[in-house]
């Protein structure tokens, strides 16, 4: 198995995380639980910043908190020195409680509400990542009433089609995000904007897509951009000072897999903007990624306890834990494939092949198919690795199963940043109308009093 951030093998088979065994993790806090690794969080925040900035001479990186939200995180990032990307008032909202400054967020998403531009507006973030037309309409009258201006980053669909899954593909034309460029979509925006006395076009944006492995399509998505740029250039004399190219780099999700080479990445994009300015004779901007999943995919391993394991006669094995689809969907949403191990016996040559259930009540809450494992037992303790971008941020309460804590691992110690739900949690927003009040009078026509009648 390869290790992840500062996991680490004991002596006697144990896996250990930020100096800490899964085992007493999962004693002391309880299954289910995702434990982050804060060592390797921070070690990913640097390593992008400094990769990035030896490429290229103006960068900022904001990290993309859909990935993982979590006022500690916001507060880790801001630790850090980097940036936010935020995608809703809720993303906003933690974010801005944890302290971080609004003049290092991104706000973005494709239906912003009225009170979503609003508290934006109103916290002063530093870009507006406008996805449509509708949008820029919303943002100049909340600007005018707020006597504000609003520094806007338009968000472009380049054409370029990223070979991940369908549903994290979104830099081809045919994507419910971002403004064409093929279709004048996104000039006929930039024009707006310049018109506008209230919003100031800062930059362009592009994201094409999640985990995504190769260099050439951000390279290309690049090219489009500065392409574009240098059209409005020629077309309004408005030169661009910022291009941001969005997330999407792609991680480790299985032993002998490779996260993107991080610095062919950096090199790419660097080179196709220089060239591209010394082509169309623009200046330089600065370069701006919005990365989640790689900052904290591989930093995130979710703890399961082993329950039912049922043998179908000439068919699989199945091994229920106390987790799955709530929360991680990621299987049943895209097929994601993942590895675990039993932390105890990490190193005990696997015995048989199963698949790992989850416990609700859906046919498709797998979490893995066909994995060969050491013989399980209930009580067995399995770790689910790279579950930290999209799994607690997916998480849902299906089948009313509270939400699983998360704790912050890192030299030994360990901090609970999100605690585990209860089922008074889970039922706290729960309203009876009047009308049900018990005791309840039933009609003739209901099936109990059918019954008592016959
Ligand atoms: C606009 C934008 N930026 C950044 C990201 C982060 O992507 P990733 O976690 O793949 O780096 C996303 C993900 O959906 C996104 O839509």
């Amino acid at each position: 198995m390869d290790l992840r951030g500062t996991m680490r093998i004991t002596d006697d088979g144990r896996l250990e995380i930020g100096g800490l065994t899964c085992d007493r993790l999962a004693r002391e806090f309880g299954t289910p639980l995702y434990v982050m690794d804060e060592d390797d969080i921070r070690a990913r925040c640097r390593e992008i910043a400094g990769t990035l900035s030896r490429a290229y001479p103006d960068v900022f990186v904001a990290y993309a908190s859909k990935a993982f939200s979590t006022l500690a995180m916001c507060r880790l990032v801001h630790q850090e020195g980097l940036g936010l990307d935020v995608a809703s008032g809720g993303e906003l909202y933690t974010a801005l409680q944890a302290g971080f400054p609004p003049e290092r967020i991104l706000f973005h998403g494709n239906n912003k509400s009225l009170d979503e531009v609003e508290m934006g507006v109103r916290a002063g973030v530093l870009r507006f990542v406008v996805d449509n037309m509708y949008e820029l309409d919303l943002l100049e009258g909340v600007a005018r009433r707020f006597r504000k201006r609003v520094h806007v980053q338009l968000r472009l669909t380049p054409g370029v089609d990223a070979h991940t899954h369908g549903y994290i593909r979104t830099g081809q034309l045919d994507s419910k995000f971002g403004l064409s460029i093929v279709n004048g979509e996104a000039m006929a925006a930039a024009r707006r904007v310049l018109a506008s006395e209230l919003l100031v076009l800062e930059g362009l944006h592009c994201h094409i897509g999640s985990q995504i492995l190769a260099v050439e399509p951000f390279g290309m998505a690049a090219a489009a951009i500065m392409d574009f740029a240098s059209d409005l250039k020629r077309n309004t004399g408005c030169m661009v000072r910022e291009v941001n190219l969005g997330g999407g780099l792609g991680v480790r999700y299985r032993s002998g897999e490779e996260r993107i080479p991080l610095g062919k990445y950096a090199s790419a994009i660097s080179r196709v903007i220089r060239e591209k300015c010394l082509a169309h004779g623009l200046e330089m901007p600065r370069l701006m990624v919005e990365p989640g999943r790689y900052i904290v995919g591989e930093a995130g391993t979710t703890l399961y306890t082993v329950g039912a394991i049922k043998q179908v006669p000439g068919g699989r094995k199945y091994v229920a834990v106390d987790g799955g689809l709530a929360d991680n969907p990621r299987v049943a949403l895209y097929q994601a494939s993942y590895e675990a191990v039993v932390v105890t016996r990490v190193l005990a040559p696997p015995e048989e092949r199963v698949s790992i259930a989850g416990r609700h009540c859906e046919s498709g809450d797998m979490l893995i198919w066909d994995i060969p494992l050491p013989r399980l037992q209930p009580g067995d303790v399995l770790a689910v690795l790279t579950t930290g971008a999209y799994n607690y941020s997916m998480s849902s309460n299906y089948n009313r199963y509270p939400r699983p804590a998360v704790v912050f691992v890192k030299g030994g110690m360990a901090d609970v940043v999100v605690a585990r739900e209860s089922y008074q949690d889970v039922a706290a927003r729960d309203r009876i109308p009047a009308r049900l009040e018990l005791p309840y009078e039933a009609s003739s026509s209901s099936c109990a009093s059918a019954a008592d009648s016959a």
